[in-house]
């Protein structure tokens, strides 16, 4: 795999592969990989000519009481996993090199981000569509993939790509899962196994309101909402920062019963702050 620091070069790269006709692929991550990140790879792998993963801690998502400190890193096991899908080029731009000084353009989705994740990270969604706008001019792909787990953030970038007429093709791509039902994240490293244990309650709950929709066909987002709750609550170390049954497209209150339901949760696994979801369709 090349790596590639310079958004200049990352530039030049881009042309000279569109250039020889070639569909380029882009995977932004935060690096510290897991199966989640190399099912995002192989997708892109399956689509595209050249395959490029982005790792970049991006500093402008990240709240002044959040992570981004001690956010976990470790390039050269992120690039000997890049090498196993295999990843063509991995652009690992240096922060100064993404915001230089006097930067001030922000791209804001405004609606979408505004519940679920915004209300506690009232800056987090303009940093992430703003790094990925600028990623997206970096390596000027004709795809880019994103995991459903972060699904608001999915939907965000999904609107800001209408919105501004980027000329791409946005592909979801299905929450990985440990055999034991936790969604994979670059966060669980901080659990310990206590919490881990207590973690999986994110899944039962969700995997509670499934059943009961399912059983049930005149469950709405409110019960249902209860339902993942009840289950939650029963758990000491885990602290609910929200459960809420939405409309899976706006993540506004789901108005009609047909209409796919995002159930979505965010909690605190003792200091560790976790989201989970599921969407739920009445034709399954
Ligand atoms: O999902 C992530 O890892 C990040 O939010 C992203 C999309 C790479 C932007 O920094």
């Amino acid at each position: 795999v090349q790596v590639v620091n310079s958004p200049a070069e990352m530039q030049r790269l881009a042309d000279a592969a569109r250039s020889r006709g070639e569909r380029i692929a882009l995977v932004p991550t935060m690096g510290y990989l897991h199966e989640g990140h190399l099912a995002l790879m192989r997708e892109g792998r399956r689509r595209a000519d050249l395959l490029v993963a982005s790792i970049f801690v991006n500093p402008t998502q990240f709240g002044p009481a959040e992570d981004l400190a001690r956010y976990p890193r470790d390039f050269e096991r992120d690039c000997a996993m890049l090498r196993t899908v295999p990843v063509d080029v991995v652009f690992a731009p240096e922060a100064a090199a993404i915001y230089p000084h006097g930067f001030q353009t922000w791209v804001e989705v405004i609606e979408l981000t505004k519940g679920l994740c915004g209300r506690s990270r009232p800056i987090h969604f303009r940093g992430v569509t703003t790094v990925v706008a600028k990623l997206f001019n970096l390596v000027k792909p004709q795809l880019a993939l994103f995991g459903e787990k972060d699904f608001q953030q999915l939907r965000a970038i999904e609107r800001m790509v209408r919105d501004l007429n980027f000329d791409l093709e946005i592909v979801p791509v299905p929450i990985v899962r440990e055999s034991d039902g936790l969604a994979m994240s670059s966060r669980n490293a901080y659990l310990t196994p206590a919490e881990r244990a207590q973690a999986l309650s994110l899944n039962r709950a969700l995997q509670a309101t499934r059943e009961r929709f399912d059983s049930n066909a005149g469950a709405g987002p409110s019960e249902l909402a209860r339902v993942a709750a009840g289950i939650l609550a029963a758990m000491p170390d885990v602290s609910v920062e929200y459960v809420e049954v939405v409309d899976a497209e706006t993540l506004l209150p789901a108005t009609s019963r047909d209409a796919p339901l995002l159930v979505a949760i965010a909690a605190r696994v003792g200091k560790t702050r976790l989201i989970d979801n599921t969407v739920l369709r009445r034709d399954r």
